[in-house]
């Protein structure tokens, strides 16, 4: 109870920045948008810099961080009265990745898919893996289609185009396929210069996977880790690799349930599920980052924005009708989702933050500090991924 004060500021402050952030969608107070702005960088370094771990603190933090979403999201209108910006990441010059090769997992909707449609204007080797190839099939012709028309349809270069973008089936939640799909990239690949594990689901209804496991623990984070592990030999191959975990927001509130990873017995609740699994791909890029220290592999973990995607396809009921409500309000877009993966892809400013948390483009230090609750997580969460997968350590 000592801390109500505390959740009554925070709850006052929180339903403020929700009336004011209508208000600024409504147009009606811009003259007080500075101001707001500024009263949320100063509330934000407070939250910041305390020290809490419990579990309503960090929900406030998640919600806090949603609805400052809302006010990133009106970064068309703040940008032009110039206290507020979406960063955007920049982008090497064309056909700079002439020989670079990235694999993207999920590519075929979303962010995946303009994170996929970037490299492949850069020319580079680009494997999409997809769940579904029938759907993932149209989609690679919509980026050639594109592709050939910057070539100005140059026959000589279609042939090459074409080869440039390969389709490969993964469904994360098998063990199996990852092992299948991994055993073919590697049977065509001399190296991987980039591997973006982009692929998830979210609050799905409680479900296990073939292999036994909670099924957004299993695709989000497990499938993720056996892929990274069986692909790293070639990605040490290349001189300079990044690889890049697509997290969330949502790990606020996460917890690794280290002795119920699955939340049987009645423990599973759709968000508590979801915010576990991204919580792991933080803990996941720490630990690789601090395992491979000594080598050109850098890793980054994102959190991309609060994006218009298919990922909500799972809700239902209230949850679902507030997205649609909300969607085209407060949600960006794809192509400024894909913003922080491409920064944390092609920054070369950012090389000693390997094993950080990004999103819109920056690092965020204090927010995975509070999220996690101790160092000794991510390496536990690594020998007990190892464990899950049937898998040694790295070699
Ligand atoms: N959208 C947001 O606001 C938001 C916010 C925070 C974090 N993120 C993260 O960003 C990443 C991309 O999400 P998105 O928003 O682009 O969502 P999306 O449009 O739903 O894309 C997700 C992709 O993952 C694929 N996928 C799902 N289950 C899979 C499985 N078992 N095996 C292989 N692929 C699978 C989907 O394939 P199918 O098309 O076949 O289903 C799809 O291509 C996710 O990791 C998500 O957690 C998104």
């Amino acid at each position: 109870m000592k801390n109500l004060p505390k959740y009554i500021f925070f709850g006052v402050h929180h339903v403020t920045t929700i009336s004011l952030s209508f208000f600024i969608r409504l147009g009606s107070i811009w003259s007080f948008t500075g101001s707001i702005y500024y009263s949320h960088s100063f509330i934000h370094s407070f939250i910041m810099n305390a020290n809490n771990n419990g579990f309503f603190y960090r929900f406030y933090l998640m919600l806090y961080f949603q609805f400052q979403s809302i006010i990133e999201s009106q970064a068309n209108f703040l940008n032009n009265i110039g206290v507020y910006r979406r960063r955007r990441a920049k982008i090497p010059d064309e056909q700079k990745l002439t020989g670079h090769t990235v694999v993207i997992t999920g590519a075929n909707s979303g962010i995946g898919l303009q994170t996929a449609r970037v490299f492949a204007r850069l020319d580079a080797n680009v494997f999409m893996l997809c769940r579904d190839l029938d759907k993932a099939r149209s989609v690679r012709k919509e980026i050639l289609d594109e592709l050939q028309q910057i070539n100005n349809d140059d026959d000589d270069d279609d042939e090459r185009i074409k080869n440039q973008i390969k389709l490969i089936q993964l469904d994360l939640s098998s063990l199996e396929s990852v092992r299948k799909c991994a055993e073919e990239i590697n049977r065509n690949v001399d190296k991987i210069d980039y591997l973006i594990n982009n692929a998830g689901i979210m609050m799905c209804p409680e479900s296990k996977t073939v292999d036994g496991f909670e099924s957004q623990f299993a695709t989000n984070h497990l499938g993720h880790f056996l892929l990274t592990n069986l692909l790293m030999d070639k990605i040490r191959r290349s001189s300079s690799a990044r690889i890049i975990n697509l997290s969330s927001i949502a790990h606020i509130p996460g917890t690794i349930h280290f002795d119920n990873i699955n939340l049987d017995g009645g423990h599973y609740t759709p968000l508590k599920a979801y915010a576990q699994s991204k919580l792991a791909n933080i803990l996941f890029t720490i630990e690789l980052a601090r395992k491979f220290c000594d080598t050109n592999i850098r890793t980054y973990a994102v959190h991309p924005g609060l994006v218009n995607t298919e990922l909500g396809r799972h809700l239902n009921g209230l949850a679902l009708c507030l997205l649609n409500f909300f969607r085209r309000m407060i949600l960006i877009t794809p192509e400024l989702g894909a913003q922080t993966t491409l920064h944390c892809a092609f920054d070369s400013n950012i090389n000693a933050d390997s094993g950080g948390y990004f999103a819109n483009c920056r690092r965020i230090k204090n927010m995975v500090k509070n999220a996690t609750n101790n160092n000794n997580d991510a390496e536990r969460l690594w020998q007990l991924s190892c464990k899950m997968c049937g898998i040694e350590n790295f070699k």
